[in-house]
C-alpha cells in the first residue's frame, strides 16, 4: 500500500472509480502491450481480491483472453476455493485454445483446488443449431449454472483487435466498422456511446445477466485499450476493475 502511494497509484485508482463508475479500482504499475509481468500483476490483484470475498458454493463464470489466462496462472488455493464451481462465461468465441474460457476455468479451478463444468459448443453456431442446443438438457443444465454465477470475472478488449484475432468474416468487419464498434466483452461488440453494435451468437451469460452477479469483476490493461474499457463503462457494470498504471492514465487524459 506504502509503494502504490509513493508511485501516485492510489490516486488514479479514485479518479478511475469516479470517471468509470466502477465500485473500485485497482492498478498496477507498467504497461501490459509492452511487457508480460505485468498481466500477471493484474492476474495477482485479482486473485488477492478472489481471496478475500469468495464464500463457499459459489460459481465463478470465466471469459477467455491473454488476460483471463495471466488470472489462472496467478491462481492458488484459498479458503472455501475447494468449494467453487467454475464455469466458462460462453461458449467458444474464436480464441486459441490456451486463451479459451474453457480452459482458463478448468485451470483456475485446478489450482484452487475447486471444482468445473464445461461448455462445447461450436464456434460460430449457427441460428437453428443453436436453438437446438438450448434445448439439449445437458447443455441448458450448465446454462443455468453460468447465468446464475455468483462471480463473474471477464476481459475487455479493442473491438477490431478482437475480430481480427477471432477470423471474423471480412463481411461481419465491415460492419463492425462501419457501426464504430470500439470495445468487445463477453462476445458483444461496443461503439464508442456503449451501445451494442454487434453480438457474437453463442450459449452463455448475457450482459443483463451481470446486473444479477454479486460480484463482477473486469480485468484489462495495455494503453492500447484505453479507448475501449472507456467504450465498455458506458455501460457495463463492475463491482471490480484491474488495470494498469499506463491504460489508467490514458483512459484519465481522455476523460
Ligand atoms: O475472447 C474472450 C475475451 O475475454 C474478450 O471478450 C476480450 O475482448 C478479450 O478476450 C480480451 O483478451 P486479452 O486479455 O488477450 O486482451
Amino acid at each position: 500500500a506504502f509503494m502504490k502511494e509513493m508511485m501516485g497509484l492510489t490516486v488514479l485508482e479514485e479518479q478511475l472509480k469516479d470517471t468509470l463508475h466502477v465500485g473500485k479500482a485497482i492498478v498496477v504499475p507498467g504497461n501490459s502491450d509492452n511487457e508480460n509481468w505485468v498481466k500477471l500483476e493484474m492476474g495477482k490483484a485479482c486473485v488477492s481480491f478472489l481471496k478475500s470475498t469468495i464464500m463457499k458454493n459459489q460459481t465463478v463464470a470465466v471469459t477467455g483472453g491473454t488476460t483471463m489466462a495471466a488470472v489462472a496462472h496467478a491462481m492458488v488455493p484459498f479458503t472455501a476455493s475447494n468449494q467453487c464451481l467454475f464455469v466458462p462465461a460462453r461458449g467458444g468465441i474464436g480464441e486459441k485454445v490456451e486463451n479459451q474460457a474453457n480452459t482458463i476455468a478448468a485451470e483456475m479451478a485446478r489450482k484452487a483446488n475447486g471444482d468445473y463444468r464445461l461448455l462445447y459448443v461450436p464456434d460460430p453456431l449457427s441460428e437453428t443449431s443453436y436453438q437446438t442446443m438450448l434445448n439439449e438438457p445437458a447443455i441448458n443444465e450448465i446454462l443455468q449454472l453460468i447465468r446464475g454465477s455468483d462471480v463473474v470475472l471477464h476481459g475487455i478488449g479493442d473491438a477490431l483487435t478482437m475480430a481480427k484475432r477471432r477470423k471474423t468474416a471480412n463481411e461481419i468487419i465491415r460492419q463492425l466498422v462501419a457501426k464504430d464498434a470500439v470495445s468487445e466483452a463477453f462476445g458483444y461488440y461496443f461503439n464508442k456511446a456503449g451501445d451494442v453494435v454487434h453480438k457474437v451468437r453463442t450459449i452463455g451469460i448475457q450482459l443483463e445477466d451481470l446486473h444479477e452477479a454479486k460480484s463482477v469483476i473486469a480485468v484489462a490493461g495495455g494503453r492500447s485499450k484505453a479507448l475501449a474499457i472507456t467504450s465498455y463503462f458506458q455501460q457495463g457494470k463492475s463491482d471490480l476493475f484491474i488495470t494498469d498504471e499506463a491504460a489508467a492514465e490514458q483512459i484519465l487524459r481522455g476523460r
